[in-house]
């Protein structure tokens, strides 16, 4: 009998210490790894949810196919414990990452959290995890011209996201056979809107948010931008090809209006490493007026850091040619920009140029927007590699997705081609990705 109580009274005991084990663990892991980076309420304390619901069996397109596997129950995603695993296929991507492979390892490290608000994502080089992974990602720009299957893993689990990734232009990538790579990818993850993972230079959610961390803004009382500047209008410009677009018009534009141009096209200035984010930089564009953000191409949504940080982050007025308008105005801060085709002519650009800076007023206009408000939604951009993390995180398991024209994805359908037409001569000898200018 004693026996007996004795062994109830140890299972009892038993039962509590793993019951209390439990319940601390469950208190305890949401904090993990939760050391305030990111002030994103929304996703402070959360719980076990769902993943996403059952409008996400998408519309089909022509362009890929999307279906669910029969499912067992519903899945649920937690953002710090749900462990997803992202292997960085292509070696360019180290020096968008900083994720180093491991022949040039220095720090001894596999695995790195390039979302330090979800630390249970991480990312590796090391091709053998592949096996492991959650989602791969492949660099459009470095891929083979053709599909080569030995260049990509040999084997792909079920759930496995193959994820082609690109901050070029399909410009750049024109010497892609990108028919060849139809079927291939699960998931888009580019600078365009209607990816499945949204990766742009800028938005107006991240620039809110290193707006808010500065100490003079929002602007209030209001600045006069224009009493701290005493130049006109600069043009950082490193890649001198004549062919694009942008070196016609901001030739007819000089005539008209004063323009200093640096950059390995004009005078050097700055010419430190890192320099489009040096001091020195910063102070030479802060002290104009107006900032050529010229992209090399005029791409749908191609909106690329020459307006995000170059121009917005340094407080001066962007006057961007690239992408449509109508681009600009949905995703740039309301009132923030001039865009060379309100204008008939370069000329009528320069006119209006000169006219807004002898006027203060209306030339601060431009900086309104810094001391409105942003309210985010649910597009909000938490930076790349955060969003991808995201969408993996949230995915429910029984998703499958395919891209079956790829080609015509990214290039638009014919005579909807989302680029410009640019006329590349002949002498260029190879089409290659380095012949695009992201840094200025
Ligand atoms: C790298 O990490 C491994 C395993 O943790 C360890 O054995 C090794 O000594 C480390 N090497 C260096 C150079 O720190
Ligand atoms: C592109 O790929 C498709 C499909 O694999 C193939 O039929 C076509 O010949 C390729 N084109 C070129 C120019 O290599
Ligand atoms: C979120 O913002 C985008 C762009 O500003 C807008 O198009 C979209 O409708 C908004 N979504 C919600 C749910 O408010
Ligand atoms: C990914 O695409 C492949 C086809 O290339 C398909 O077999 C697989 O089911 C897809 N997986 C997911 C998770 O969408």
């Amino acid at each position: 009998m004693v026996t007996r109580w004795g062994f109830f009274i140890t299972l009892t005991l038993l039962n509590l210490v793993v019951l209390t084990t439990i319940v601390m663990w469950s208190l305890w892991l949401p904090t993990v790894g939760w050391a305030g980076q990111d002030s994103d309420s929304a996703t402070r304390g959360h719980i076990w949810t769902p993943c996403l619901p059952k409008k996400s069996r998408q519309q089909n397109s022509e362009f890929y196919k999307s279906w669910e596997e029969a499912a067992s129950g519903q899945a649920y995603y937690h953002p710090f414990q749900s462990r997803v695993r992202v292997v960085l296929w292509s070696d360019a991507l180290w020096w968008r990452t900083g994720v180093a492979a491991n022949k040039d390892r220095r720090n001894n490290r596999t695995w790195y959290k390039l979302c330090p608000g979800r630390p249970a994502c991480e990312f590796t080089r090391e091709h053998m995890w592949v096996s492991y992974a959650d989602a791969v990602v492949f660099h459009l720009p470095t891929l083979p011209g053709n599909y080569t299957p030995e260049m990509m893993p040999s084997k792909r689990k079920v759930r496995q996201k193959w994820v082609l990734f690109s901050m070029e232009s399909p410009v750049v990538t024109r010497s892609k056979n990108m028919t060849s790579y139809a079927g291939v990818f699960n998931w888009t993850m580019t600078y365009r809107a209607d990816s499945d993972v949204v990766t742009s230079y800028g938005s107006k959610s991240l620039l809110y948010n290193s707006l808010r961390a500065l100490p003079a803004n929002p602007g209030k009382p209001p600045r006069n931008f224009a009493r701290e500047k005493d130049r006109l209008a600069v043009w950082f410009v490193s890649n001198c090809y004549a062919h694009l677009t942008r070196h016609h018009y901001a030739k007819e534009l000089r005539k008209h209006l004063r323009v200093d141009v640096f950059g390995r096209c004009g005078k050097p200035i700055c010419t430190d490493d890192k320099r489009y984010r040096s001091d020195c930089f910063k102070k030479t564009v802060k002290r104009y007026k107006f900032y050529l953000s010229f992209e090399s191409y005029k791409c749908k949504e191609y909106i690329t850091e020459k307006f995000w940080r170059n121009a917005l982050e340094n407080e001066v007025v962007p006057v961007v040619l690239g992408a449509p308008k109508e681009d600009y105005v949905r995703l740039a801060p309301p009132g923030s920009f001039i865009h060379a085709d309100d204008f008939n002519s370069p000329k009528d650009l320069a006119l209006y140029l000169k006219k807004l800076a002898r006027n203060d007023k209306e030339y601060n206009k431009y900086f309104r927007w810094r001391s409105m408000g942003f309210k985010k939604n649910a597009t909000y951009d938490r930076g790349r590699w955060c969003n991808l993390c995201d969408k993996l995180i949230q995915t429910c398991p029984q998703e499958r997705k395919m891209y079956t024209d790829i080609y015509r994805w990214w290039k638009g359908k014919e005579g909807e081609e989302y680029c410009e037409r640019t006329l590349l001569p002949e002498d260029i000898p190879k089409p290659h990705y380095d012949l695009s200018i992201h840094f200025n």
